[in-house]
């Protein structure tokens, strides 16, 4: 049997990283064009696409664990260079890993179409999603959708169609395509026909990034702080803006002076766990990251560390009262 850290040896793992846009040519050893696919599932379609196109970088995104280790096997046995595979949100990933017109080809092969009106807001294919790839691929790059949902491929149409990014060919049905994949095959058995959409970028769009290009937040209080004041951050939570946090869960040292605080922030819609320390300091106290869980340093988690320590700095004396 294969040694398992053999095998799953294909993984980035951005919140290691200190630059955003990623530097892609690390991770490959190599520059070339760069292909995603979105929710690559078991890895078959990411694989043959990367054995088809030696020419490109491939990286698949996905957000199930099972799938990014069956992939990786595949990867391994299918012994394909040029595959990376991120566990990680889609969107996040191509709004903040990806420079200015840097992807050729964005492939996204049966999204969850979440058909429900009330969760219309949980689909990937929005006016926010068709921004960031205007602004992500390249020049004339390709986003191309494939899905078994009749109306969720004219859904996609008319949000491309109606962007000033991209120009939108009409949908086909049942296209040929070089690999199929796990629900490919699945629906074709089941006589269902399958449409595909390809968008080509004309312009370029602008996005808003998150992650900041700053150290880790933290910040020194030079008062004491006591139990009792940090007890009281239980399910404190505050919003300002399109940012929000909320501590969820406090945790004490067994010597009392070495908190941590389970926080939960929000970026947008992008949600963060992670953990805030308060410890002693040589001038004070100190309210930081906790280095384990990593989070991106946004605006929402600058601000948990930064309110946390008003509140800290706030409330100081107060139980003594
Ligand atoms: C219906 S399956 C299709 C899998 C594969 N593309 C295929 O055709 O067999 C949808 C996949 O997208 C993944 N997924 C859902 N939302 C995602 C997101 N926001 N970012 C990355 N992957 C996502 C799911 O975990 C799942 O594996």
């Amino acid at each position: 049997m294969k040694a398992i850290h053999r095998v799953l040896k294909y993984e980035i793992f951005p919140r290691q990283e200190e630059q955003f846009p990623l530097m892609w040519e690390k991770f490959f050893g190599r520059s070339a064009p760069l292909f995603v696919e979105i929710g690559f599932g078991n890895g078959e379609f990411l694989v043959e696409w990367a054995r088809q196109h030696p020419e490109g970088n491939m990286v698949g995104f996905e957000i199930a664990m099972e799938s990014m280790e069956r992939a990786q096997k595949l990867i391994h046995t299918a012994q394909i260079p040029n595959v990376r595979v991120i566990r990680e949100e889609a969107r996040w990933g191509l709004q903040e890993f990806f420079a200015e017109n840097s992807i050729h080809h964005v492939m996204m092969n049966f999204p969850d179409p979440w058909p429900k009106k009330r969760h219309q807001e949980r689909r990937a294919i929005n006016q926010t999603f068709a921004q960031i790839l205007g602004h992500v691929l390249e020049p004339e790059g390709i986003f191309e959708l494939v899905t078994d949902q009749k109306w969720y491929a004219e859904a996609a149409h008319v949000i491309f169609n109606e962007s000033q990014f991209f120009t939108v060919s009409s949908i086909e049905t049942n296209p040929p395509r070089p690999v199929q994949t796990k629900y490919e095959r699945k629906w074709r058995r089941l006589g269902r026909d399958i449409y595909r959409l390809q968008a080509h970028k004309v312009a370029s769009a602008a996005i808003e990034r998150k992650i900041l290009e700053e150290p880790m937040p933290h910040k020194i209080i030079r008062t004491p702080v006591t139990r009792e004041q940090v007890v009281k951050l239980q399910n404190h939570q505050e919003e300002s803006g399109s940012t929000f946090f909320i501590v969820k869960e406090i945790y004490l040292a067994p010597e009392e002076n070495r908190y941590l605080l389970k926080t939960i922030a929000k970026d947008e819609d992008y949600m963060q766990k992670f953990f805030v320390v308060i410890t002693p300091h040589r001038d004070g106290w100190i309210v930081k990251l906790d280095t384990v869980t990593q989070p991106y340093r946004t605006p929402a988690v600058k601000y948990s560390v930064y309110q946390v320590a008003q509140f800290l700095e706030n409330t100081a004396g107060s139980s003594q009262q």
